[in-house]
């Protein structure tokens, strides 16, 4: 099959270029452009270049809706080539712990709620803009009260869990506080909480590793030799309200982001951790807005 050479020479010129531009460009239908896009990254093999986005700490349904909206706006651009949910998708208010002798903070809070609104509002929109991406669902520690709640009480085995309530069946789901790789980028809900998280990161898995969990934004760079890639431990914010019942207005160091980035054929890569201030950010001079 053979690419038009007019529609090849866009592509080779911008080989990240999304379906809307490319039809626009090339003067084609979107169908079209899709195809000849799948079909040049396949002729290209490793020397294309592969797109990521990942959010996490989104704590639905206490999430901070612009902010999503955002992501929304920006995922429909970039068409990426994978996409990962970092954990503490959703929030589980209602099953915590902390929450056991406090019966007014899960007033009328329901687990079986919470999925259907997590499904509708966040699942089913990136299944409608990205049905193509390789997606990853990890399992944080808000995720990880479903297991807690088990080991409580067994009797609720198998109707609890995020398998058993959400369409993840396009998702590889990560498991409580194992990492991921995609070439040469680590990936991890994360469990340090310390001042220095990102370093204590990238000095235990020893890899350039990306964590949520904290909810902000930190970066620790290790020594390495000259022209080596650097390793970093790189802490990403939070897409969840910034002011939740428990923090009773503290001031607190959170922000909304998420990053993205490009992976070389040889597993290198470029990432980009744009932040989300009072619902607007710019990303490639386009303004985001809601
Ligand atoms: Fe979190």
């Amino acid at each position: 099959m053979k690419i038009p050479d007019g529609v090849k020479e866009i592509m080779m010129a911008n080989p990240n270029i999304g379906r809307y531009q490319l039809s626009k460009e090339a003067g084609i239908s979107e169908s079209d452009a899709r195809f000849y896009a799948k079909l040049f990254k396949e002729q290209n093999g490793k020397t294309v270049i592969k797109r990521g986005i990942a959010i996490g700490d989104i704590h639905f349904p206490d999430h901070d809706e612009a902010s999503i909206r955002i992501f929304f706006d920006f995922l429909k651009d970039f068409e990426p080539d994978y996409l990962l949910l970092t954990g503490d998708q959703m929030d589980m208010g209602c099953i915590s712990g902390f929450n056991k002798a406090k019966p007014k903070l899960t007033e009328g809070k329901r687990l079986k709620r919470e999925y259907r609104g997590f499904q509708r509002g966040i699942l089913d929109p990136i299944m409608d803009i990205s049905p193509d991406s390789k997606k990853y669902f990890f399992i944080g520690n808000h995720e990880y009260r479903t297991n807690r709640l088990i080991e409580q009480s067994p009797q609720y085995e198998g109707f609890i869990e995020v398998e058993n309530n959400l369409d993840l069946e396009s998702y590889t789901v990560v498991p409580f506080n194992e990492c991921i790789n995609l070439g040469e980028m680590y990936f991890i809900h994360g469990d340090y909480y310390n001042k220095y998280h990102s370093e204590k990161n990238v000095r235990v898995y020893g890899k350039h590793i990306f964590n949520w969990h904290c909810h902000t934004n930190q970066i620790f760079t290790m020594h390495s030799p000259i022209n080596r890639l650097p390793r970093q431990g790189v802490s990403i914010g939070c897409m969840c309200n910034k002011n939740p019942d428990y923090k009773r207005n503290k001031p607190n160091n959170w922000v909304h982001q998420f990053m993205y980035f490009y992976m070389y054929g040889n597993g290198q890569f470029s990432y980009y951790t744009p932040i989300i201030v009072n619902n607007r950010v710019v990303i490639n001079d386009k303004l985001y807005e809601a």
